[in-house]
């Protein structure tokens, strides 16, 4: 692996970290000599449990529980992290939901939804993110060591999807954040990009493609360029990338991976 992908004395902190696509990116960056790789998730068991697989790369790492909506708890950890390791460089907004409805109104059209519903979609997605970012970027300004902040979208906001409404338009919002961001900060070389992944294996979607009917998946996998669906790692590889040395030049882009479901313009 090139030297340029290496995250050397970087200290990151990956939101909901406690599995799928957040874990691997942990595992990815614990791999890739980070000095500090924080996990957090609102679940401490997973995170803890992620720490300590990250601790066996023989790698710095800590779990820290908050859920990202609530701004006070997302500062909190924020500031315990600066005390402990001195600065967050890389910020990972992976912590989302990946679009199923809320089960009350599985199935209904956004627009004979709870507005409750839609608030579950937009808390996380966006909400998340623009706390995660209020409070890690004064700390990156001040460090003035630069910095990375990648999010974790989704194609669905980019493209659109039908019956997921809401949950594109906060990714869709998430990118425009992003894009705002990345003008602000780039005089402080703080480097602000996407991820926009399409249907990915994790414990959150295994259980869909566990019981769908075959013929079903065929005809969805049919519209992936390269028949398979996602895999965490390949979300990762792309998140390291964007946080590496590599990505210098790079930001306020969002990138898809999705195997060809849709193509950028
Ligand atoms: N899996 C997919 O098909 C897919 C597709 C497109 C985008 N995404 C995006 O990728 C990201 C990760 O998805 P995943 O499939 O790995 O999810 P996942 O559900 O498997 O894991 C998400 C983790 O985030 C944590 N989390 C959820 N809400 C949180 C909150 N409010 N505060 C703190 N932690 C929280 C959960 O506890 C969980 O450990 C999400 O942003 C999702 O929208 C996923």
């Amino acid at each position: 692996m090139s030297s340029l992908l290496t995250l050397r004395d970087k200290v990151a902190l990956i939101t909901g970290g406690g599995q799928g696509i957040g874990r691997h990116t942990a595992l990815r960056f614990g791999a890739h000599g980070c000095r500090a790789v924080l996990i957090n998730d609102q679940d401490l068991e997973r995170a803890e449990t992620v720490a300590e697989e990250v601790r066996g790369l023989g790698v710095n790492a800590e779990a820290l529980r908050a859920d990202v909506t609530d701004l006070a708890a997302v500062r909190e950890i924020v500031a315990r992290a600066i005390e402990s390791h001195g600065t967050i460089d890389v910020l990972v907004n992976n912590a989302g939901n990946a679009g199923a409805n809320p089960p009350d109104d599985l199935d209904l059209p956004f627009w004979e939804a709870q507005p409750r519903s839609w608030d579950a979609h937009l808390r996380v997605n966006l909400y998340g993110v623009i706390n995660c970012v209020a409070a890690c970027v004064p700390g990156m300004i001040a460090a003035q060591r630069g910095g990375r902040i990648i999010t974790v979208v989704s194609d669905a906001g980019r493209v659109g999807e039908a019956g997921l409404e809401v949950y594109s338009a906060a990714k869709a919002g998430a990118a425009g954040l992003t894009r705002a961001v990345a003008r602000t900060l780039g005089r402080h070389r703080i480097t602000a990009n996407c991820v926009a992944m399409a249907a990915t294996v994790t414990p959150y979607t295994e259980g869909m493609f566990d019981n769908a009917d075959p013929r079903l998946l065929k005809r969805m996998m049919d519209k992936y360029v390269i028949r398979r669906p996602g895999r965490p790692d390949d979300a990762a590889n792309m998140v390291l990338f964007l946080a590496s040395d590599a990505s210098d030049w790079i930001t306020g882009q969002t990138y898809p991976v999705n195997g060809g479901f849709s193509f950028a313009l």
